[in-house]
C-alpha cells in the first residue's frame, strides 16, 4: 500500500477558478445540499472503503478521492487522503457483503488500537452497518446525479474540502474515535439546545451518541437506544460529494502522497 501511495506523490495540484466560500455555500445549496453539507459529509465518508466504493462505481481502486479517518489509531497520519481498501485476503470466500464487513471487523478484534476505540466488537459491527445504511441511502441519490450530473462549478466547490467543512469534521471524527475519553460530551451543549429546540433537527441523534447517553451494548434494552442511532440518514450530501469525488476528471491531480497531503493541511 505504501509503495503504491508512493507513485502518487509525483502529481501536483494545478490551481482552478478560485470561488470564494460564501459564493460556494450559494453554489451548493443551489445544487440541492444542505446546510449541513460539510458535517454530513464528513460524518459519512470517514470510513469508506475501495468495496463500498464500488457500489457507487465499478472501476474504483485505492487512487481515489475520497479522505477517510485512518482506523489505524497508532499511525502518525490521523486522516488518510484516500479511501483504502480493507477486505482481506479471504473476502473472496463470502457472497454476502455481511460476512465480508464481518471478516473486516473480526480480523481486527484483537487489535485494541484498530477502528472505534473502546467500542467492543459487537459495537464496532453495529456501528459499521450503520455507516452502510448511510452508504446504501447515498447510493439512490448518487444514481440521480449519473442520469443529471451537477456542473463543474458544483463540484469544484464540494471538492474544496478545506473550506466547505468536510476537513473540519474528518479531523473532530478522528479525534472522537482516536480519544474518545477526552472527547466525551463534546458538542454535547451544542447539541442538547439544537434539539431541545427541535428534536428533529439535522445530527441529533448523532452528536447524543458522542455523550455518556450511548450506554455499553449488553441488553437488548441499550439495543433500543443504540438503535436510535444506527439508522439510514438523508443521502444527498453524501451523494453529491461522491459523485464528484469519483468523476471529477479536474480533480485527479489532488492525489497526494500521504505525508504530504497531511503536512499541507498541518497548522
Ligand atoms: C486506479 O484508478 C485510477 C483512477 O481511475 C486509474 O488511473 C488507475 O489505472 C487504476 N489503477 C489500477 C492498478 O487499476
Ligand atoms: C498501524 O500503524 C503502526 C505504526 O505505523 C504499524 O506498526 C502497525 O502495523 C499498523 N497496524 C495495522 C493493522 O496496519
Ligand atoms: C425540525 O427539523 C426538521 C428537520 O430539519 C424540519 O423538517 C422541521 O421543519 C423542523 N421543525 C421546526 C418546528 O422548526
Ligand atoms: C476543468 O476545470 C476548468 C476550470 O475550472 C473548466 O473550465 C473545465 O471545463 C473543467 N473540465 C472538466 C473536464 O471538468
Amino acid at each position: 500500500m505504501t509503495s503504491f501511495n508512493f507513485i502518487l506523490c509525483a502529481l501536483f495540484v494545478i490551481p482552478q477558478i478560485s470561488l470564494s466560500s460564501d459564493d460556494c455555500r450559494a453554489i451548493l445549496q443551489s445544487a440541492g445540499a444542505t446546510k449541513e453539507f460539510g458535517g454530513r459529509v464528513g460524518h459519512a465518508i470517514h470510513s469508506l472503503s475501495v468495496r463500498n466504493l464500488k457500489q457507487f462505481k465499478p472501476d474504483v481502486n485505492e487512487t481515489n478521492q475520497v479522505p477517510t479517518v485512518n482506523l489505524n489509531l497508532t499511525s502518525d497520519i490521523p486522516i488518510l487522503s484516500y479511501a483504502p481498501d480493507r477486505t482481506t485476503p479471504d473476502s473472496h470466500m463470502f457472497l454476502l457483503d455481511g460476512s465480508i464487513i464481518l471478516d473486516e471487523i473480526l480480523s481486527h478484534m484483537d487489535d485494541k488500537s484498530y477502528n472505534l476505540k473502546n467500542y467492543n466488537p459487537l459495537e464496532q459491527i453495529v456501528h459499521t452497518f450503520h455507516m452502510e445504511e448511510m452508504w446504501a441511502s447515498a447510493l439512490i441519490d448518487y444514481r440521480n446525479f449519473e442520469v443529471d450530473p451537477p456542473a463543474d462549478e458544483v463540484c469544484q466547490c464540494v471538492m474544496d474540502i478545506e473550506n466547505n467543512g468536510i476537513l473540519m469534521k474528518l479531523r473532530q471524527t478522528a479525534l472522537i474515535i482516536r480519544e474518545p475519553n477526552l472527547m466525551l460530551g463534546y458538542g454535547q451543549e451544542r447539541a442538547e439546545r439544537r434539539c431541545s429546540e427541535n428534536a428533529s433537527s439535522p445530527g441529533c441523534s448523532f452528536f447524543k451518541s458522542i455523550g455518556k447517553s450511548l450506554p455499553p451494548l449488553n441488553s437488548a434494552k441499550a439495543w433500543k437506544r443504540w438503535k436510535m442511532d444506527s439508522g439510514a440518514m438523508k443521502g444527498k450530501d453524501t451523494a453529491l460529494f461522491l459523485y464528484c469525488a469519483l468523476n471529477n476528471n479536474n480533480g485527479s491531480n489532488k492525489n497526494f502522497k500521504n505525508i504530504e497531503w497531511n503536512q499541507k493541511y498541518h497548522y
